[in-house]
């Protein structure tokens, strides 16, 4: 299959359009990374998602939609608490889960019964899930298991020849995907962080529970609240260890790597020449909107320049730098040293 590369133009959209009403696959740009997407409501075309990523069939989809009433089509009801998380956080990177309607096929909710839906903030996204008068079904655009692809070229490089086509809308604002809550459990419980705090979801909603698998990882057998969560991901081709603590005892437990060389130093920017080991970094320390916005660009940097062995310097775990510890936690395959 010939991959399309199309710009943000009208005639693209409705192109990138045509392709969906017609139960084929489009990659898009969200506010948080560029998602694959298939018309939600077509089985058939949803199945295609699977197979062109090679993503496990039990894994559920997000599905995005442009307006609210298409909202209520696709659930059975929506709480209170529901209304005030989409007034104040849609359109944006916030993903809530709630009991499907009969209208969402089962290979999009990966046969639970629980939909998972978001109305993102990217002006091209939302016109085209209005040009094809659908809600689009979109898991990130990666094959399964690496880094989310936050600009046209990741997904190009990751899907070319196993898609219809790609939306080019430059490069994410964020970077990280969005945050999800369920709503359908006894209390709201947050399943994936994201931009949109743990902070603020208390603020509209009081208590929210964090899922145990956000920080660790779970043990064999253990069911996971959110399917993804059990999978290898966002992994380059490299060993990635976390190291804890300040840049000088980063420094002191580099040492043993200085003449391996495939070692890296995966780091905040500034600190580059204050380290024994060739660097990518990934934002300044103090500022967790960049961290996000480049650490999955900085994973595949590393990949390109043939990395074996990563050290990564540790973000901090609050906040938007909460997401980002999560994502590095999972790429470094939970090996983290203090
Ligand atoms: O920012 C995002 O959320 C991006 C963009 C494209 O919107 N999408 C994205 O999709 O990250 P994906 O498929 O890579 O991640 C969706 C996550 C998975 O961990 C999945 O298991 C979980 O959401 N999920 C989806 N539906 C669910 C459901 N009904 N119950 C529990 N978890 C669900
Ligand atoms: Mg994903």
């Amino acid at each position: 299959m010939n991959t399309l590369l199309l710009n943000s133009s009208k005639e693209s959209i409705l192109t990138a359009a045509k392709f969906l009403k017609s139960g084929g696959l489009c990659a898009i740009p969200t506010e948080t990374v560029y998602g694959l997407a298939a018309n939600a409501l077509d089985s058939g075309a949803v199945a295609k998602i699977f197979a062109a990523k090679g993503r496990p069939q039990d894994n559920p989809l997000i599905v995005h939609i442009a307006s609210l009433s298409m909202l209520e089509e696709l659930v059975l009801y929506i709480p209170d608490s529901a209304r005030r998380l989409t007034q104040r956080f849609w359109p944006g990177p916030l993903t809530i889960i709630l009991p499907k309607s009969g209208k969402i096929p089962n290979e999009v909710s990966a046969g639970l019964d629980t939909v998972a839906v978001r109305m993102p903030a990217h002006s091209l996204a939302l016109e085209l899930i209005t040009a094809a008068g659908v809600p689009l079904a979109a898991p990130s655009a990666n094959l399964s298991g690496s880094p989310s692809p936050t600009c046209a070229a990741h997904v190009m490089a990751d899907l070319n020849g196993r898609i219809d086509a790609v939306l080019d809308g430059g490069s994410c604002t964020v970077g990280v995907e969005s945050t999800v809550i369920t709503l359908a459990s006894e209390k709201p419980r947050l399943l994936r962080p994201g931009a949109v705090t743990p902070e603020q979801l208390r603020e509209l909603l009081g208590e929210v529970e964090i899922d145990p698998a956000v920080l660790s990882q779970l043990q064999a057998g253990e069911a996971a609240s959110s399917p993804g969560m059990k999978y290898k991901h966002y992994a380059p081709k490299a060993r990635i260890t976390i190291i804890e603590g300040d840049l000088q005892s980063f420094n002191e437990y580099l040492q043993a790597y200085s003449k391996h060389s495939k070692a890296f130093a995966l780091c905040f920017e500034g600190e580059e020449g204050a380290i024994p080991l060739p660097c990518v970094s990934y934002g300044r320390q103090e500022c967790p909107d960049e961290q996000a916005a480049r650490l999955f660009d900085a994973l595949r940097r590393l990949d390109e320049l043939g990395a074996e062995r990563v050290f990564a310097r540790c973000p901090a775990k609050e906040g938007l730098a909460l997401a980002v510890y999560n994502r590095l936690l999972r790429a470094a395959g939970f090996d983290v040293r203090n």
